[in-house]
């Protein structure tokens, strides 16, 4: 397993949002966090991503620690993710974003990956559009601000900044939310298509069952901050606890 972690609590004041919280990912999985709201899935991700110091555990990525290094620090690892709530205030374009996250490849490129360094800014460009902003249907608005899109392009413009870091790890925090059908299946279909080709591992939080069951190879069910289930996704759907926590059924 190249993520491993293990024994994760966090407290705010009175309220403790993840406990002993484990989870582990291989190379070229994608596992699906999935809970009832304030279940801790988005704390717990925090806690991986470096915004918050859990109080007690650790966390492993290729035998390394990662708590206590800072979402830039973590990033430059390849460790890139994306935000429940996406808030695109600023005038940059989505061209622009996507060159943000690019940014973050240079400390991890060597060796056959050195002639990048001299390449031109349009051979960047040409790349970004092909590889990532094409298959999330952003190239037709490649120049425009983000913060003149929708919802949902703005969701995926998010997402093209995680992948244009070519992540090792992503870290997926409700990717397809207020999206609609199609654009949540195609998203779904362009984070599986990123993990077979960069074979990165992934943790995808989403409520959406229909993406969930489609995209993840393995699911884990929070509740109350703690793991309470783990399995395939059939095995997830057949479980009375989950369905009882989660799914709301008597
Ligand atoms: N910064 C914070 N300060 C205080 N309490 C917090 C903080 N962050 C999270 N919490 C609390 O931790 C618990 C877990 O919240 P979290 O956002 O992780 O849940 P979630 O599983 O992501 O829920 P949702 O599905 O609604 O996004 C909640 O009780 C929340 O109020
Ligand atoms: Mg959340």
């Amino acid at each position: 397993m190249s993520l491993v972690a293990r024994e994760v609590t966090i407290r705010f004041g009175g309220v403790i949002a993840v406990e002993r919280m484990a989870l582990e990912v291989s190379p070229g999985e994608i596992v699906g966090l999935i809970g009832p709201n304030g279940a801790g899935k988005t704390t717990f991700i925090n806690c991986v991503s470096g915004t918050y110091r859990p109080h007690t555990g650790t966390v492993r990525w290729l035998g390394d620690e990662l708590l206590g290094l800072s979402p830039s620090t973590l990033l430059r690892k390849g460790v890139a993710r994306t935000f429940q709530n996406v808030a695109s205030l600023h005038d940059l374009t989505v061209l622009d974003i996507a060159k943000l996250g690019a940014s973050a490849r240079k400390d991890r490129q060597s060796g056959g990956h050195l002639l990048d360094f001299f390449r031109s800014d349009s051979a960047l460009e040409r790349e970004l559009l092909e590889q990532i902003l094409e298959p999330l249907e952003l190239a037709d608005v490649a120049h425009k601000p983000i913060q003149t899109l929708s919802y949902g392009r703005r969701k995926a413009v998010d997402l093209a900044r995680a992948l244009a870091a070519y992540p090792q790890l992503l870290l997926l925090d409700e990717p397809v939310a207020g999206l609609t059908s199609h654009e949540g299946m195609a998203m779904a279909g362009v984070v599986r298509n990123v993990r077979d080709r960069l074979g990165c591992a992934v943790i995808m939080v989403e409520h959406k069952m229909d993406v969930v069951m489609s995209t993840c190879d393995r699911i884990v069910v929070m509740a109350a901050g703690s793991k309470i289930f783990e399995g395939l996704p059939a095995e997830v759907q057949a479980d009375p606890e989950v369905r009882r926590v989660y799914l709301g059924e008597p």
